[in-house]
Formats: C-alpha cells, sequence, structure tokens
C-alpha cells in the first residue's frame, strides 16, 4: 500500500483544505504504517498553471510546508516533498500524454472551470491531469485521499495507467483508487463551496496581525444567512451547521435540537464557530511560529523526503523506459 496526495501551493491554505484534505493525510500517516507508505508533496509544478510569480511561488511553498508540519505532519512519519524536487514526473507525464487520447483531457471539468473564470487556456493547464497522473502513479500510489473536486482527476489516472499499460502489453504501471475525507465539501462564507479562487474562505491560520475581532467581523460574523428570526426553525444542514458540526462536532449535536425548533439565532451560532475555530487551530499557533523561525529545518525535511520519493520514482521509471525503449544514460542512475 501506498497512500500518496499532493497539495498545490496556490493560496493561503483555508479549513475546506484542511477538513476536506490535510486533516485526513495527517491522521492517515498512522495507518499507513511507515514512512514510506504515506508520501505527500506541496505541488509546486501545478502552481505554475495559474501562477506567474517567483517570489511568491517561493513564500507560498515555504507556508504550505510549515503549515502541514505545525498540523502534525511528522516527517518520521511520513515522506514530505516539493513535487519539483522529483523531475522525473515531467519525463512521465510525457509518456502518460503520448498514450491519452485528447478527448479524455477535454471532458475534465476542473479544466472548463478554471478557464471559466478567467484562467488562460494553456497547455500546462490542458494538461494538469496528465502531470497529476504521473504524480500518482510514478510512485505505485495506491490510495489518493483527496476532497471530491479531484476525484474525476483520480479517475483519469487510473485510465492513463491502464491505456499505458495496453499499449505496451506489459503490467507497469498501478491502478489507484481515491479515497475522500469525511467533509468532501467544505462550503465557504457565500455557501459556495469553500476556494481560494471564490474568495469565499477562513484560513488554517489567521494572517500575521489580524486580531480575534478583526479575524470575527472578516469571516465569522460575514457568513451568510437568510433572514429568519431567533425563533424561527432551522435548516440542520444550513452553512452554518456544516462548519459548526466539522469544528465542535459534539457541540454542534448538542445545539442542534434547538436550532432546528427555533430559538437559537444566527449569530450566536457564528460565536459559537468562531470560539470552535480559536479553539481547534489556537494550539497549532505556537507551533508554526518556532518553524518559521527555524527555515533550515524546513528545508531539510523537504530535502530528505525529496531524496527519498526520487529513489521511488527511479525504479519505476527504469521499468517504464525499459518499456517504451527509450535508452537512459548516466543521467538516469
Ligand atoms: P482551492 O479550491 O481552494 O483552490 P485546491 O484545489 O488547491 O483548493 O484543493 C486542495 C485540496 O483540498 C484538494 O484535495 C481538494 O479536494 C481539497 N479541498 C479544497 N477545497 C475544498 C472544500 N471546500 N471542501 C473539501 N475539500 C476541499
Ligand atoms: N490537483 C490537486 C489539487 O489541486 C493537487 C495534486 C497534484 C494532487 N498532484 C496530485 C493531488 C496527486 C493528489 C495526487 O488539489
Amino acid at each position: 500500500m501506498r497512500i500518496l496526495s499532493g497539495i498545490q501551493p496556490s493560496g493561503t491554505l483555508h479549513l475546506g483544505n484542511y477538513f476536506g484534505a490535510i486533516q485526513q493525510h495527517i491522521e492517515l500517516q498512522a495507518e499507513a504504517g511507515g514512512r514510506d507508505r504515506a508520501f505527500y508533496f506541496i505541488a509546486n509544478l501545478h502552481t505554475l498553471t495559474s501562477l506567474r510569480d517567483a517570489d511568491k511561488l517561493r513564500a507560498l511553498t515555504r507556508d504550505v510546508a510549515l503549515d502541514y508540519l505545525a498540523l502534525g505532519l511528522e516527517p518520521e512519519r511520513a515522506t514530505f516533498f516539493r513535487q519539483s524536487d522529483v523531475p522525473e514526473v515531467t519525463e512521465l507525464a510525457w509518456y502518460l500524454s503520448c498514450v491519452t487520447g485528447k478527448g479524455l483531457l477535454e471532458r475534465a471539468v476542473s479544466y472548463k472551470d478554471k478557464i471559466a473564470k478567467g484562467l488562460e487556456p494553456t497547455m500546462g493547464l490542458f494538461n494538469y491531469p496528465v502531470l497529476m497522473a504521473a504524480d500518482i502513479l510514478i510512485y505505485r500510489s495506491t490510495m489518493v485521499p483527496v476532497g471530491k473536486d479531484q476525484q474525476q482527476h483520480v479517475e483519469m489516472a487510473q485510465d492513463m495507467a491502464t491505456h499505458f499499460n495496453v499499449a505496451f502489453g506489459k503490467e507497469v504501471l498501478t491502478r489507484p483508487d481515491w479515497r475522500f475525507s469525511k467533509a468532501p465539501i467544505v462550503p465557504g462564507l457565500d455557501g459556495a463551496k469553500m476556494s481560494k479562487s471564490y474568495g469565499n474562505t477562513i484560513p488554517i491560520f489567521l494572517p500575521e496581525g489580524m486580531t480575534e475581532k478583526q479575524a470575527w467581523k472578516t469571516y465569522f460574523a460575514s457568513i451568510v444567512t437568510d433572514s429568519k428570526g431567533v425563533d424561527d426553525p432551522k435548516d440542520p444542514n444550513d452553512t452554518l451547521m456544516l462548519l459548526y458540526r466539522l469544528l465542535d462536532p459534539s457541540g454542534a449535536a448538542e445545539l442542534e435540537p434547538a436550532y432546528v425548533k427555533g430559538g437559537i439565532g444566527y449569530g450566536d451560532v457564528k460565536k459559537r464557530i468562531h470560539a470552535a475555530y480559536s479553539a481547534k487551530f489556537a494550539q497549532f499557533r505556537d507551533k508554526r511560529a518556532a518553524l518559521a523561525k527555524d527555515d533550515a529545518y524546513v528545508e531539510g525535511v523537504l530535502e530528505e523526503g525529496g531524496k527519498r520519493a526520487r529513489a521511488v520514482a527511479h525504479e519505476l521509471m527504469r521499468e517504464v523506459r525499459e518499456t517504451v525503449g527509450i535508452a537512459a544514460g548516466a543521467w538516469a542512475r
């Protein structure tokens, strides 16, 4: 078994990322049973499809590393690395693209969404799922924990593995399975899916210098609700309750009967959500601040992870090159 997942450093990580992906990644470290079986990486090559600012990419990559390490990723229990530290993924992506029909990529929902949102339709964006398939297949990953929006991409990786194996008549690549977290779609401040690109996020860590009071105004007080009054019966699955349940399941279960019956106002629940958020994430803030002062440690973790991941990739790439008929020179050893 190998668990693998990637996260793009394309913006500040938010509660959607946490409950949809990160929390599960951290929990799975234990289930995986060793750092050779849990691989997590920062997908900085993918972020080039949406970001053209070298300093910003470097800063966001560091932020993701700090966030993961502060939230509980343990380098002794998981291999943590930068996607770009295993450059062979781009080579495998080429081999995969040569057995993948254009029609498969044209069906990608995420590509269409991103174009609709105004991203430039570059070849990088179009080929995004091919690079993601290479990320998965190069480590013979068997399980890919992701949020619902990534399901289609993992299914494409399954298809590409099969296409490759059929095209070359050999079982070289392993078909991966996807796995959802308990919260495949976390709602944002406006009730739509929480996403960096919708500007409706609550960050896991407050921006530097932001006070709790400012956080209340910026995030929690601005969660959109309808106009029901305190005494009106309310929907136990509205945005407020969905967020509250994620942050404090027992508090939400206790509140639910009264919420449904009437007598609890939206403002009250927003305050509870804010309190639950602070209780849950404040504990990680100090660790993050300490890590932020120790760049050498963080860089060391990523470099060591990159070496380990690359060694695994090398094995598969030897077999892949042999299978397609590409002679590898000394550079491949
Ligand atoms: P964003 O939509 O903010 O750009 P990404 O696409 O970078 O987020 O997602 C990183 C990971 O977090 C993926 O596994 C994705 O499925 C998960 N994720 C992101 N937003 C949500 C959400 N609102 N609910 C559940 N999972 C999410
Ligand atoms: N596309 C994923 C996202 O935006 C990130 C990613 C890149 C990934 N490669 C991956 C996730 C491989 C899982 C496996 O969230």
